[in-house]
């Protein structure tokens, strides 16, 4: 066994060609390949398996209703290539692509098959129960819910065969003990809860594996009447990608795996399943499992059989890989389900890869072309907006580290983030294009910090958006990415040359664009499952919704800052002298009494409202509302014909009080 080494083994779950993969399957795979990514930049020797999941009664009858269920694989072959074709326009750095029907996994799974038996943790039976095709999955009568399937609701089929069963009931106690002693097995803790509640609390039933009702899958070894059913066959495709059987120097590098990434929908498999059999089979125990929330699209799982779904090709080819790759890892709470929508995706896009990263790269490297012929400048002193700029820059790399170790992408973006919207209030606030005319000395320190702030950027931003890390880098001159580098100010090498390209991202037109992606969406469906959607923008209730009210553009904390909200009494109310909708109201927050003309009239009678406790929008310009004066607004909820003043119930809040 080699005597390195900080290893690092990372899955994704091996998907279904049933048919194309689409966003919700680039979403674990963008999540694994960042990871490997970022593990590989920490000087870690990284291996990511991916993979089809090919055997199994679904897609045995999907083969059949295209006509070709004499060999599955015709069906099959194409929509793998396109997994595969997706996976390197999307430059996913896999090790290993695991099919399930390649011969050496499945001599792998006759062998783990015979193990378990000769164990005794195999045994013939018979198997009475009501399988869900769809799922996948077997379950007893009191697990159906009004008669099918509790997952996916559709109708299951009853069934009386013989089968294999493992012995999962053995390892139950073992498996709460793992879940005691290892708290980070199984994440998020709320996983946990559902296995421990829903499935290790009462009995734990033994599993069966084996099936005679279709032979679209491997043979039991010495009974060639059933076949080998699913998960044994699509769990071990984990220990096939890194030479299982085959070469024991690569599996003792790797295995125990650090980090399955799983969607929420098959945890119960990995994290029950999947330990006993390891432990049956007496090999070490991964050391994570996280089970992720699901994108949704309309409201609703993003499903090939459902059809709901966005496919990733349409986004890449329109706005580039980063533009997905930064969106999934941005705009989702890793854990969390979250909704796709292409109007968030590309307010995203706009605010935060064109307006905060292009804006600052393009200022930057043209200012120091336009001032210093191109030619990074020699800084001199420092002051304190530089140290600043200096802090904020060089603490971001612990962060972002500690974030990703706990698979924060979000915010481990918005700490990136933090240091680009640093480096362009530091351009407002040095006023370069001042500097020139009155202290040239001062500016060559400014566009060398800036420089300097950017290849920090460059570095950090590599594993996330590698294709827009590498143009910076190439406009910045950066020879190389060092990642220890990234925690120290001042690397940048004086009197290097500086390349101003194209821009990094040009602004979208949302409208026009919205219409155009999902146009191609819509077109690529058709193409692939003949299903006609419409071309509009996805008819969640959401965007339907905001047709009238539209999501507003995303902004940072800092335009957020320049609201001053505080909490007022309502000391007074009356109706305006002039207007049917409006009162007029006393409102005192702190020292101040303001008069505030407010629409409210048709939701609240004045007495009401008198000492309430409201939000006040206090910094808001004074306004005359039919000839009286309105010092401030109050905030309020509104929904349909309802509107609901935002009061303050906590009698703590003090009038005066800020609201932040
Ligand atoms: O379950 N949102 O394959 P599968 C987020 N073959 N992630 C999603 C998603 C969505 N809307 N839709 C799919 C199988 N995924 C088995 C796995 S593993 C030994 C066998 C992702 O094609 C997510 O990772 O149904 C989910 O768990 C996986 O794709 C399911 O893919």
């Amino acid at each position: 066994m080699s005597e390195d080494k900080k290893s690092f083994y990372i899955t994704t779950p091996i998907y279904y060609p049933s048919s194309n993969l689409h966003l919700g399957h680039t979403y674990t795979t963008i999540i694994a390949d960042t990871l490997k990514k970022f593990k590989k930049i920490q000087g870690y020797d990284v291996f990511l398996t991916t993979g089809t999941d090919e055997h199994g009664q679904k897609l045995y009858e999907k083969a059949q209703e295209n006509g070709m269920g004499d060999n599955p694989l015709n069906y099959i072959d194409p929509i793998v290539e396109s997994a595969k074709d997706l996976w390197k326009k999307l430059d996913i750095d896999i090790d290993s692509f695991v099919r399930s029907t390649d011969k050496d996994h499945e001599k792998n799974v006759q062998e783990i098959f015979q193990k378990l038996y000769d164990k005794g943790d195999i045994y013939k039976s018979t198997y009475k129960g009501h399988y869900c095709v769809h799922c996948e999955a077997f379950w007893t009568e009191s697990q159906l819910v009004d008669g099918n399937c509790p997952d996916c609701g559709r109708p299951v089929q009853y069934h009386e065969e013989e089968s294999y069963f493992f012995r999962l009931s053995k390892y139950k106690d073992r498996i709460l003990k793992l879940y005691e002693d290892n708290p980070e097995f199984l994440q998020p803790e709320s996983r946990k809860n559902e296995m421990v509640n829903n499935f290790l609390s009462g009995e734990l039933e033994d599993l069966s594996v084996s099936r005679t009702s279709f032979d679209w899958g491997v043979d039991v070894p010495f009974d060639n009447k059933h076949v080998i059913y699913v998960w044994i066959d699509a769990l071990s495709c984990y220990l096939t990608g890194i030479g299982y059987g085959k070469d024991e120097e690569l599996f003792n590098k790797f295995w125990p795996c650090d980090l399955h990434l799983v969607g929420k929908e098959i945890v119960r498999f990995h994290a029950i399943i999947w330990p006993a059999l390891l432990m049956a089979l007496d090999l070490p125990l991964p050391k994570r499992i996280f089970a992720h929330g699901w994108i949704l699209f309309n409201e609703d799982k993003m499903s090939k059989s459902k059809g709901n779904v966005y496919y990733p090709e349409p986004i890449i080819d329109l706005y580039g890989v980063d533009a997905l790759k930064y969106y999934i890892l941005r705009d989702f709470t890793f854990g969390n389900d979250g909704n796709f929508t292409t109007e968030r995706f590309m307010n995203r896009f706009n605010a935060d890869l064109v307006n905060d990263l292009g804006n600052l790269v393009s200022r930057s490297v043209t200012m120091v072309e336009k001032y210093f012929d191109g030619v990074i400048p020699q800084p001199n002193e420092y002051n304190d907006i530089d140290r600043d700029l200096i802090s904020v820059a060089e603490s971001a790399k612990s962060k972002v580290e500690n974030l990703i170790d706990n698979l924060d992408f979000s915010n481990a973006l918005e700490e990136i983030w933090k240091v680009i919207r640093r480096a362009n209030k530091y351009i407002d606030e040095t006023a370069p294009w001042i500097l020139i005319k009155e202290d040239k000395e001062r500016l060559a320190t400014v566009l060398y910090n800036l420089m300097d702030a950017i290849r920090i950027i460059c570095i950090l931003t590599s594993p996330f958006i590698t294709e827009t890390s590498n143009k910076i880098k190439e406009q910045i001159g950066l020879s190389e990415i060092n990642w220890d580098s990234a925690a120290e100010f001042g690397k940048t090498v004086v009197n290097t040359k500086v390349q101003r390209k194209d821009n990094l991202f040009n602004r979208l037109d949302i409208k026009r664009e919205t219409e155009i992606l999902n146009a191609a969406n819509a077109k690529l469906l058709e193409e692939r499952t003949g299903k006609k959607i419409s071309a509009e923008e996805p008819k969640d209730s959401k965007s339907k919704k905001s047709k009238s009210k539209k999501d507003k553009e995303l902004i940072n904390i800092e335009d957020f800052d320049k609201l001053d909200l505080r909490v007022g009494e309502v000391l007074e109310a009356n109706p305006h002298p002039d207007a049917e909708k409006l009162l007029v109201l006393k409102v005192k927050v702190g020292e101040e009494t303001r008069q505030i003309v407010s629409g409210i009239k048709k939701w609240y009678e004045p007495q009401d409202l008198i000492g309430k406790k409201v939000i006040v929008v206090y910094n808001l310009k004074p306004v005359k509302l039919r000839g009286v004066e309105s010092e401030g607004m109050l905030l309020a909820a509104s929904k349909g014909k309802k509107l609901t003043m935002a009061s303050v119930l906590d009698s703590d809040f003090e009038d005066g009080a800020t609201v932040s």
